[in-house]
């Protein structure tokens, strides 16, 4: 048998990069959980259930739907909503999410965003998980998902330290996918310029290595233009 031969080492933007890996991409799911699952459930939980009213959700970059399919078995929102870049992802995600309603959004496309946002809706929280490690201009994360969040509404986040963007598979192919690495410090200091505010920060580390560093942030109750 022939040896298996893989394509050069090559860098992909996010939506070939994600087109090309979305049915690999459940395999991956523990993994990701590892870094802060059990914190993020712990805050999406009680920033979900301290409304006196069911409220609205936006997974900004929702991937192939693992945060969403959570959100949808608690039954804590009225209206559930999932946005990303790749297509492959998002058909994943509405076959794993039957109740929620899926669009394919540029995020580094503010102007988009508030497009988005007034044919849908600004919602009461948006969550964020593995999505800033794409942008290269954190400013930008902070005010597209400003435009998606209502006024006082909540976003769920995490930042992680990425050095260089792992290698990933898909058939013969070896490929990284465009990342960038932030420094949390750094987030946070971008979310406080935005005018958001801090709820709760939580660093994660794993043998003594920063892992993910949540963010639960507070948006300003003054709508923006
Ligand atoms: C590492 S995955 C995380 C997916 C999901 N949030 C999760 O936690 O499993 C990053 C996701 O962000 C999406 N993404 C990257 N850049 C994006 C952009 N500019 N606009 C929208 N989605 C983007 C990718 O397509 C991919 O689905």
């Amino acid at each position: 048998m022939m040896p298996c031969r893989y394509d050069a080492d090559m860098t992909l933007r996010p939506e070939p990069g994600y087109d090309l890996y979305a049915p690999s991409y459940k395999d991956d799911h523990p993994h990701l959980d590892s870094f802060d699952w059990e914190q993020a459930r712990t805050w999406l939980r009680q920033a979900l259930e301290a409304p006196t009213c069911k409220p609205t959700l936006l997974d900004a970059g929702c991937g192939d739907g693992r945060t969403l399919a959570r959100v949808a078995r608690w039954e804590l929102t009225t209206q559930l909503f999932g946005v990303d870049i790749s297509r492959a992802m998002l058909a994943r995600a509405a076959k794993r999410v039957a109740g929620a309603q899926f669009d394919r959004l540029d995020l580094t496309n503010t102007d988009d965003c508030r497009r988005w946002a007034e044919r849908r809706t600004r919602v009461n929280i948006v969550t964020a998980f593995f999505v800033l490690v794409h942008f290269s201009r954190p400013e930008v994360f902070f005010e597209s998902l400003g435009a998606l969040v209502q006024p006082g509404g909540e976003v769920l986040m995490n930042s992680i330290p990425q050095r260089e963007a792992p290698t990933l598979k898909a058939g013969t192919r070896r490929f990284q996918i465009q990342a960038y690495h932030h420094d949390p410090d750094n987030i946070q200091d971008y979310g406080l310029a935005a005018g958001w505010q801090i709820v709760r920060r939580q660093d994660l580390a794993e043998n003594g290595q920063l892992v993910s560093t949540l963010f639960w942030w507070r948006v300003p109750s003054v709508r923006s233009p």
